[in-house]
């Protein structure tokens, strides 16, 4: 039980990586806390735990909704961000709104998330991001995605420092492919989940599991020397 005694709390964690984030940090003894766009959607999230974990609505979009979470946690030991929206679309096929909504989500809604729970965060605390190996690497459609994911680079790097004084470590998982429920949301088919599993030197997609590993340990004593580091994830996506 290796987080015994402390608490947590996922943003996101209502699928994909940070349900299984979620998950891991609950089973290693955690006290965690999870959130979703809407109280319905964590709900049925912490159903799916079967855990006495916590459920929170909390729409990264919005800073009243931010607030509110918020104003319902203390003392947080553990904050890990995954929550993020998915979009693909070529340049000339962009929309406005398209791109905006998704640096407002992924990008502009993790900044304003972090400033909102810094200080709810206890000194010594661990905050892990999620970014994605998509803002190092070109795929195509993935501007806005890729966009909003470089610039959460620069939050950590900046976290790692603004925080350093408290004790707080900061540092992201760099995310290659992983199987979840986003790219359901992103109408990817069997034949698309195939073909980018050809182009990862491990042959396959990751899972969200392994992904929670990483932020486990991110999250655990284990990486006490790591700060402002992005562990990468992907199979080996990114170095191909
Ligand atoms: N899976 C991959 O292959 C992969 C690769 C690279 C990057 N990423 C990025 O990593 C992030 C997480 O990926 P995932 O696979 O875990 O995605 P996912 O299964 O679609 O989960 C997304 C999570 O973000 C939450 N969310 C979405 N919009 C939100 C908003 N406006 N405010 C607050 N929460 C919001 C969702 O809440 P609800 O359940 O309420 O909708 C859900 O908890 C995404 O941004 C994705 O683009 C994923």
């Amino acid at each position: 039980m290796e987080f015994a005694g402390q608490t947590a709390l996922v943003v996101g964690g209502s699928s994909g990586v940070g349900f299984a984030a979620a998950d891991l940090l609950q089973r290693l003894g955690a006290a965690t806390t999870v959130t979703g766009r809407t109280a319905e959607t964590a709900s049925a999230a912490v159903a799916r735990l079967g855990s006495p974990a916590r459920a929170l609505g909390l729409d990264m979009t919005q800073a009243a909704s931010i607030d509110m979470a918020a104003s319902k946690i203390d003392g947080l030991d553990i904050l890990v961000v995954t929550a993020g929206t998915t979009h693909f679309a070529p340049t000339e096929m962009e929309t406005a709104d398209g791109f905006s909504a998704t640096v407002e989500t992924n990008l502009s809604g993790t900044h304003a998330v972090v400033q909102a729970l810094v200080p709810r965060l206890r000194d010594g605390a661990r905050l892990v991001l999620t970014t994605t190996a998509l803002a190092r690497r070109y795929f195509f459609g993935a501007t806005a995605l890729s966009a909003s994911r470089a610039g959460l680079s620069v939050l950590v790097n900046t976290f790692a420092n603004e925080l350093a004084p408290r004790g707080i470590r900061v540092n992201a998982v760099s995310l290659g492919p992983i199987e979840t429920e986003a790219w359901d949301k992103a109408g990817a088919t069997a034949e698309d989940r195939s073909g980018v599993a050809q182009t990862v030197p491990l042959g396959r997609l990751g899972r969200a599991e392994e992904v929670a590993e990483a932020v486990a340990f991110l999250a655990s004593p284990r990486s006490s020397f790591v700060h402002g580091h992005e562990l990468v994830v992907d199979g080996g996506w990114s170095v191909r």
